[in-house]
């Protein structure tokens, strides 16, 4: 989708349709929408009454204008109650106006943006829209022989401003930021037939050549001889061999340097404590945190912000056979801990442990993991919210402050000592899981912690719930959500200034 800040009048704008967001509390159509009733012969106020139009969030009044506009229609949307309206309402209306538009396959369409909100700059709209509209035009239909509806192509923000600089700039960074979410999701969304851990590797690859990356990927052999013996048990179930990618992007003049690291469990069988039934559905989204760390780096080389950032992924498949790890196996990961197995499904945690052992001694800044790392979380928290954790108040501060302008739900999950004591193995440094099923999220936390150089500035976001939906929400189609690459690099743009 192309989306462009325009100062247009809207009585000879070429356009399928016109939108005008309206909150509750506007009883009248206010100034510009009436010029263009008073057009339209009073078909809007006339149709408003009928069909008993009331602007609450998500709600609609398409008006055909029979020619008498260059635009095809004019759309009111609904925005609800003025003073709960954020960026968010502006991402879910505009998703929600990009989809009746698909609806009724209107290909070019423009938004009024000539509103006043008080928490709001314009700015902020139009990021906003930007945002809700590219990540609410997104549908994986690959693979469909027949595609469903046509896409919105063209975007226009109308706003009436002389100089639209900072705006524009607004929307190119809103554009950058959405597309890079849409490219992770079209990662998780792609089957493990299809985005095995070699298959990864390629793709980490192109991304780096087409933006000038440093990348290192090291095999089997190379990940062995680096001591990664919690990782490579893992991977050692499957036909499809481990890959570990570290890709690295060094700006001239880095303000600071950060680690990203994703879990890359391309499919999550539960080894050889098998899933049952449906929990092993949807286990191709166990990729999500990798996808995410390419999607992150796509939205970075594209904005060259003046951090240096790393990628850092252990991408491996979860699979049981002769050869897979098993139950009471005891593993030793990069940093000399042992680690015996309670678990073979509790697999996240053990790929994540010698990544964040790599990540630790690259001595960053700052370490953030992104996985969906625990059923627990999702009970804990719900589908929509993903947990944190982390050794650095200020740093979850920081990373729970961004993701309330990004809309990606997050939480806090406490660590304490006593669910601590959870981890503690009988015959080896730390247990793959806790002794009881309660806290398993903030158990799996800790876990990670232990493998974190405690200097370091660390995050762990739990994103087993938000990272897919089967049916989808707001401007999330159904399947791969894309999140948190929006709050990630709001993170790292903000370290870069
Ligand atoms: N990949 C799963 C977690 C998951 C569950 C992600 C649901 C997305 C949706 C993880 O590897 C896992 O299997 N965790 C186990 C841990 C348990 C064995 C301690 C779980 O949550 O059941
Ligand atoms: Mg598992
Ligand atoms: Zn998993």
């Amino acid at each position: 989708m192309k989306v462009e800040v325009v100062s247009k009048k809207l009585e000879t704008a070429k356009v399928d349709a016109i939108v005008f967001f309206v909150s509750k509390e506007e009883k009248v159509l206010r100034e510009n929408i009436r010029k263009i009733d008073e057009i339209l012969g009073g078909l809007i106020s006339t149709f408003k009454k009928s069909l008993k139009f009331t602007p609450e969030e998500g709600k609609f009044l398409v008006v055909p204008t029979g020619g008498k506009l260059k635009a095809g229609f004019v759309i009111l949307t609904g925005l609800g109650e003025s003073k709960k309206v954020d960026k968010d309402t502006f991402r879910r209306v505009s998703a929600y106006t990009v989809r009746k538009s698909k609806e009724n396959k209107l290909s070019k369409i423009m938004m009024d943006i000539n509103l006043t909100f008080e928490k709001l700059s314009p700015e902020d709209v139009a990021s906003s829209v930007t945002e809700g509209a590219i990540l609410g035009n997104y549908s994986f239909d690959k693979y469909l022989s027949k595609k469903e509806k046509e896409e919105v192509e063209v975007l226009e923000i109308n706003l009436n401003l002389k100089d639209k600089t900072s705006v524009k700039e607004a929307v190119k960074v809103a554009t950058i930021l959405a597309e890079a979410q849409n490219f992770t999701r079209d990662l998780v969304n792609e089957p493990a037939n299809v985005i095995n851990t070699v298959e990864f590797a390629k793709i980490a690859e192109d991304l780096a050549n087409k933006y000038g990356f440093e990348i290192k990927v090291y095999d089997e052999k190379q990940i062995e001889e680096m001591g990664m013996g919690a990782y490579l048990a893992v991977a050692k179930g499957s036909e499809n061999p481990p890959r570990f990618i570290h890709i690295t992007y060094r700006p001239r003049h880095p303000k600071g340097e950060y680690a990203i690291v994703g879990k890359g469990l391309m499919f999550d069988s539960g080894g050889l404590n098998i899933k049952t039934g449906d929990f092993m559905r949807w286990m191709k989204i166990d990729k999500s945190g990798a996808c995410a760390v390419l999607g992150i780096l796509k939205a970075i080389g594209e904005l060259k912000p003046d951090v240096m950032v790393h990628g850092i992924v252990a991408a491996a498949e979860n699979m049981p056979s002769g050869k897979a790890y098993r139950p009471d196996d005891i593993l030793k990961a990069k940093n000399g801990k042992t680690i015996e197995i309670g678990n073979t499904d509790a697999e996240g945690r053990l790929t994540l442990a010698d990544a964040l052992c790599y990540a630790s001694e690259l001595k960053p800044d700052a370490i953030i993991d992104m996985a969906t790392l625990t059923g627990a979380c999702v009970v804990a928290l719900g589908e929509f919210t993903a947990g944190v954790m982390g050794n650095n108040q200020r740093l979850i501060n920081e990373i729970l402050s961004i993701s309330q302008n990004t809309g990606e739900w997050m939480w806090q999950l406490p660590f304490n000592d006593k669910l601590r004591e959870q981890i503690k193995a009988p015959h080896a440094d730390l247990y793959n899981v806790g002794t009881t099923r309660y806290g398993g999220a903030i158990t799996a936390g800790l876990f990670l912690e232990d493998f974190v150089d405690p200097r370091i500035p660390w995050v762990h976001i739990d994103i087993a719930g938000p990272s897919h939906h089967t049916s989808g929400w707001y401007y999330h189609p159904k399947g791969a959500t894309g999140i948190p690459v929006r709050t990630i690099v709001n993170f790292l743009l903000k370290r870069s200034r």
